[in-house]
């Protein structure tokens, strides 16, 4: 029952703190929701859980800039659920970062986590700057005042925060310090995406990129899809971006069209992606790779291809540009890539959709074996690692595949039937507090 006061949209309850008119994706998570609640059963009586993140800290991130002027940034940490274990889940520097999106975005952590059954809930944080425009002593501060802005509530069992859009191990090495520091004792298990000798994990750069391309082998090979020689178009070239271009193409692929935020690339022949990812190293963008033709940014949707592969940001598929898309597969390496109508209209299409809280969570199992490996000081070879790795992600997608066959859903929806029957089941068992 809706609380007095309390603004509603499409039946649901929406907190103060949001607006309406600009939910972004959080919204698009709510209507996901939604499509969820007919096949909970009798666990459904706990599906408002799900649509209010547990926890929301907005704290001010002051630094001294390198001219001696004071800048502020508005940071965030959401812990969306708890009920499987500690939040887990990882940290944006955007200058768009919103709350409503790093709830979202901590809301598709729980979903993804439970689909991988990795004994976490879902977290995210997020600091609302361009780190382009700051010297590496300025990211170090904002990173080091964040860390212990949310200092409070992240810890090894509490919410253990990771990399994701413009952050990278050395920032997770900043991070890792900062709350060593202020606790005293060196905490590894505080953040996971470290550098290898700080309590890394072998495998973790690439861990996402290579879960993209293992569910991404498994999709296709249920729709018949050969890899070898299918085109792949990839909007997105960073840590998730260029390793799935790299092991898709290790598997035959070709990569026909890279976009990033500096330019569209296309090559019918097929881009050298190892070549691609030390330009974009060199030059920050894939802008200006010699041997490959420059598209307008729109065009990119026009591309040909057997596989569109968004790794970028949020809401990049949309009801205006589902119906261009000629893709037989979508494989969503970025976090909330593609709309809810859009979602509809690739379905009506008959373009699978491989869901983000499927296909790119190879990145948070292999952050679960780091935190595992902090935990004991007990290290794995890079084989074990991605041993696990794809059995894990080859069970999970195996067992999400049936279910929308069962239940003639989508993968999406079938991800969320798994992963929300975890999730509600443990709320269940533990009881409502007090
Ligand atoms: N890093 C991880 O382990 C991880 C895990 C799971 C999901 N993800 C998701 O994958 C996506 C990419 O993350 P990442 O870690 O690769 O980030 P990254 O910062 O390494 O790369 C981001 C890429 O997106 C591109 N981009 C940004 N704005 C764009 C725009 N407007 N149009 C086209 N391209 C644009 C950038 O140029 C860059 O190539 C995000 O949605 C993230 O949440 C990351």
């Amino acid at each position: 029952m809706n609380q007095p006061n309390t603004t509603t949209l499409g039946g649901h309850a929406l907190p103060s703190y949001l607006d309406p008119a600009h939910l972004g994706p959080w919204g698009d998570y709510l209507q996901q929701i939604d499509r969820v609640a007919p096949y909970l059963g009798s666990l459904g009586r706990w599906i408002e859980t799900l649509k209010r993140p547990k926890r929301s800290l907005i704290v001010d991130v002051p630094i001294r800039l390198d001219d001696g002027r004071v800048a502020h940034f508005e940071g965030y940490r959401v812990q969306h659920n708890t009920s499987r274990g500690p939040g887990k889940g990882g940290v944006r520097f955007h200058q768009d970062v919103t709350l409503a999106e790093v709830m979202a975005l901590a809301a598709w952590m729980s979903i993804k986590n439970a689909a991988v059954n990795v004994p976490y809930g879902g977290a995210k944080g997020g600091i609302r700057v361009d780190p382009r425009t700051l010297s590496l002593a300025e990211l170090e501060r904002v990173t080091r005042r964040y860390t212990s802005e949310i200092g409070l509530i992240i810890g090894p069992s509490k919410d253990i925060p990771a990399p994701d859009v413009n952050t990278n191990e050395r920032v997770m090495a900043w991070m890792m310090d900062t709350y060593s520091m202020n606790i005293g004792e060196t905490a590894t298990g505080v953040v996971t995406g470290k550098p290898i000798d700080l309590g890394g994990s072998l495998g973790r750069r690439e861990a996402t990129g290579r879960g993209v391309a293992i569910i991404g082998t498994e999709a296709a090979q249920r729709i018949g899809l050969e890899l070898q020689g299918a085109r792949v178009a990839l909007q997105g070239f960073g840590n998730v971006g260029s390793v799935s271009a790299k092991l898709l193409a290790q598997a035959g692929a070709r990569i026909v069209a890279v976009q990033d935020h500096g330019g569209t690339l296309y090559c019918g022949g097929g881009l050298d992606p190892v070549a691609l990812a030390q330009h974009v190293a060199a030059q920050g963008s894939v802008a200006g790779f010699a041997g490959a033709e420059t598209l307008a940014p729109d065009g990119f949707w026009d591309v040909d291809c057997d596989i569109l592969v968004p790794a970028a940001l949020e809401r990049q598929i949309t009801a205006a540009n589902a119906h261009r898309i000629r893709a037989r597969m979508v494989i969503e390496g970025a976090n909330g890539p593609t709309t809810p109508d859009a979602d509809d209209i690739l379905n009506e299409r008959g373009i699978l959709v491989v869901p983000d809280v499927i296909a790119n969570a190879g990145g948070v199992t292999v952050s679960y074996f780091e935190w595992v490996q902090d935990f004991s000081s007990f290290f794995w070879s890079e084989d074990e690692i991605n041993q696990r790795l794809a059995q894990i992600l080859r069970g999970a997608f195996d067992a999400i595949w049936k279910e929308a066959s069962e239940h003639r859903v989508s993968l999406r929806t079938a991800t969320f039937i798994v992963a929300c029957r975890r999730i509600l089941q443990a709320r269940d068992l533990r009881g409502l507090y007090p």
